[in-house]
């Protein structure tokens, strides 16, 4: 889900750039209807809660055979559509190799999928949240652009020391962003949308905060990952969000955001403009059950 690493080089069989083969042909049928039917939960319920661009680009996940993608067909529909492809790895990748896909438009995905008693709940991005999640927001020619940017920004943030502040940009927009459409708050990131659970919470629970996307707000702000997210920051469209992180040229950012403490995870700050004040009675029920 995020870029954290674990190991320090490519693991036995993969190759420099840390790709692996997605070895298609050994996935088991028990695996196959795991994404079946996480696929068909998804999909019921999220007309009215997705965002369109969300929904137009689950499209590209309808292949010519069901269950798990196979990465090579969807790859060569995907590249069609906005130049990316989906690649596979050993679970989570060193920084620098992450962004370097990103910005070379390949999106790493892990190979392994949950098992059928993990349908709701999983630590570790698997192929259903790193596919069904991510690739068709991928499908979007905006998108595509701004997770390109964000990937050459990813490299730059390196060099600055700043990891920490733009990972939080991810967390908020790519994972857990909200878009404000015609007719109404909808659901985009990928990290929402892959979860039945979260698919509810974040647009109809009164616990969160939902807050007008701000560029250096979002970045002052920590976030769990061990739950649902107690704050949620709402896009007005991709357009902009393309646009203000395009524009904004990062580094004197990165300098005066050593200057200012970071604003704590559930507190809204006067300069917030609140669409919901959350009541935060969920927050920590799962970390305390
Ligand atoms: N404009 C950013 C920079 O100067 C790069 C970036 C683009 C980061 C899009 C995130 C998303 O570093
Ligand atoms: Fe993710």
């Amino acid at each position: 889900m995020n870029e954290t690493h674990v190991l320090e080089k490519p693991p036995e069989g993969a190759n420099a750039d840390w790709t692996i083969p997605q070895n298609w042909a050994s996935y088991t049928a028990a695996e196959h209807a795991v994404w079946d039917t996480l696929f068909a939960r998804q999909v019921k319920m999220l007309p009215g809660r997705a965002s369109n661009a969300f929904l137009r680009g689950l499209d590209m996940l309808r292949l010519s055979r069901p269950g798990i993608p196979d990465f090579k067909e969807l790859s060569a529909r995907l590249m069609e559509a906005t130049g990316w492809q989906v690649v596979a790895v050993p679970g989570l990748v060193p920084d620098d190799v992450f962004f370097d896909h990103l910005a070379n438009r390949r999106f790493v995905a892990g190979n392994f999928i949950r098992r059928a008693d993990q349908l709701d709940y999983l630590q570790e991005p698997d192929v259903f949240h790193d596919v069904f999640g991510h690739v068709p927001m991928l499908a979007d020619p905006v998108f595509a652009d701004y997770m390109a940017a964000y990937g050459r920004g990813g490299l730059r943030a390196l060099e600055h020391g700043s990891l920490e502040k733009l990972a939080r940009l991810y967390w908020y927009t790519v994972e857990f962003g909200l878009v404000q459409e015609a007719e109404g708050l909808r659901i985009y990131g990928a990290g929402i949308v892959s979860s039945r659970g979260e698919s509810l919470f974040a647009l109809d629970d009164p616990s969160p905060n939902r807050i007008g996307f701000d560029l250096k707000r979002v970045m002052r702000t920590g976030y769990r990952i061990d739950d649902y997210q107690q704050n949620y920051f709402v896009i007005p469209s991709f357009e902009e969000l393309l646009r203000v992180t395009i524009e904004t040229d990062f580094a004197p950012l990165y300098a005066q955001l050593e200057t200012l403490p970071d604003i704590a995870i559930a507190e809204i700050v006067p300069q917030d403009r609140v669409i919901t004040r959350g009541t935060q009675a969920y927050a920590g029920r799962r970390g305390a059950a």
